[in-house]
């Protein structure tokens, strides 16, 4: 095993070999959906239940999920991997482009055909270098309850599933 430097480069490549889950993040504000793609989503705590994530501080969409006081996270499914790409770029209403959508009690914009969701208030913004922590208290969460979708994978740069 060869032992790496701590460049960004070795750091991004190091971190391809963890795998992951694949989210849209999703909120709402002033009249407008917005989301993108992410993958540094993960649990913090059961009880109470805290989840979090992590965004670039000079991303587009900063402001927009610290005005809107929440965020729902959408698990996508293996079927739904054309969205993780299509969450990375464009404008908010290219990103929503012909997606089916339920709308949660908090106003906030639920992906149908996800594996699972959870709906949160943003509890606190804690900086983290180059990145946010977002901080969520779940509020309500939901599963498919199709539980033979299976989930989109992230691992070496490339989208996969699971081998069952
Ligand atoms: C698989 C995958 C995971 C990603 N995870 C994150 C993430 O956790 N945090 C983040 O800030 N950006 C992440 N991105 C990149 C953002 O989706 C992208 O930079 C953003 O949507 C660009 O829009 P913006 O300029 O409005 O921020 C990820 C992209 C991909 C393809």
């Amino acid at each position: 095993m060869n032992t790496m430097t701590t460049s960004t480069a070795d750091m991004k490549q190091a971190m391809s070999s963890f795998a992951t889950g694949v989210t849209v993040i999703t909120a709402h504000h002033a009249g407008q959906d917005f989301g993108m793609t992410c993958n540094s989503f993960n649990t913090v705590s059961l009880e109470p239940a805290l989840v979090l994530w992590s965004l670039r501080t000079v991303s587009g969409n900063r402001a927009h999920f610290e005005a809107a006081g929440g965020y729902t996270v959408n698990i996508l499914s293996h079927t739904q991997q054309p969205l993780a790409m299509q969450f990375t770029k464009g404008s908010h209403e290219e990103r929503f482009a012909g997606l089916m959508l339920a709308r949660l009690p908090t106003g906030r914009p639920q992906i149908l055909g996800c594996t699972a969701w959870l709906d949160c208030e943003l509890e606190r913004i804690i900086p983290a270098g180059d990145h946010d922590i977002l901080l969520g208290r779940v509020l309500s969460f939901g599963v498919n309850a199709n539980t033979s979708l299976e989930p989109l994978i992230y691992a070496r740069r490339q989208f996969g599933k699971l081998a069952t």
